[in-house]
């Protein structure tokens, strides 16, 4: 049994303090969720927002992470700074991520690797755009996401992968795959999951779904056969949206 794992990509918003305050009102009214809870802060926030959930369940998240141990990589943030301040949890491949700062499979797989070595758990965004969708090629897009992004991971290190499935035409414009769409889909990456792991990590692996999910539309996405949760952007940023999104399955 699967259980329902809610995440928040705060992406670019909330200054530290805010981010602290609401982070500390989310813990304590998380505190009887049941399901599991990841917020995903910018790096700065990370720390005052670790400190601010600490004694609770709610898993702090970063947005991403580099492939490198340690060096000349201006701008960027390593696993290892982030498990030293208690982050052990990283979002990789985020379609943003992919579109804007060009990150390709390849790239993003080298961070799945690194991440995974370094003992990190990962929300792996896949999901195609408007154009393929319409050209027929769900298919062949999610194929090539898996595929290559999942490349040298060991069945066991599965247990530390999370699937969001996020079409990138329903991200922020308020349009939400049909939950029949979604469930295809997250039907369709279990069984590519089972033709590369076998039936029992497909079986236990947590698909999310991510795209404009809000309060009025989360029941009946999370009450599809292959929906085990949800990564939200725009309404993880405020109690109220967020709470009725963590309580969705009560
Ligand atoms: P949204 O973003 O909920 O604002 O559509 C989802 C995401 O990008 O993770």
């Amino acid at each position: 049994m699967r259980k329902l794992y809610i995440a928040g990509n705060w992406k670019m918003n909330l200054v530290p303090s805010e981010a602290a305050e609401y982070a500390a009102s989310l813990a304590k009214a998380a505190k009887d969720a049941d399901v599991k809870v990841m917020i995903a802060p910018t790096f700065v926030c990370l720390p005052a927002v670790v400190e601010a959930v600490k004694g609770s369940s709610v898993i702090v998240a970063a947005q991403n992470v580099n492939d490198h141990e340690s060096g000349a990589y201006t701008g960027e943030v390593s696993c290892k700074m982030l498990k030293d301040i208690g982050v052990n949890t990283v979002i990789l491949g985020h379609s943003e991520r992919r579109q804007y700062y060009g990150e390709t499979d390849e790239f993003i797989n080298k961070k799945v690797l690194f991440a995974l070595e370094n003992g990190m758990d990962i929300d792996l965004c896949v999901g195609e755009t408007l154009e393929e969708r319409e050209g027929g090629k769900l298919e062949e897009v999610l194929t090539r996401q898996i595929e290559v992004g999942l490349c040298g991971v060991s069945e066991d290190q599965m247990s530390k992968i999370t699937i969001a499935y996020e079409p990138v035409w329903a991200i922020g414009t308020g349009k939400t795959a049909t939950p029949e769409d979604a469930n295809n889909a997250h039907a369709f990456i279990r069984s590519l999951i089972e033709r590369k792991f076998g039936s029992t990590v497909a079986e236990n692996t947590i698909i999310q779904y991510g795209g404009s999910v809000k309060p009025s539309n989360v029941k009946d996405l999370m009450s599809r056969e292959h929906i085990d949760g949800a990564l939200v952007g725009g309404a993880s940023l405020t109690l109220e949206q967020f709470l009725p999104i963590i309580n969705c399955n009560k």
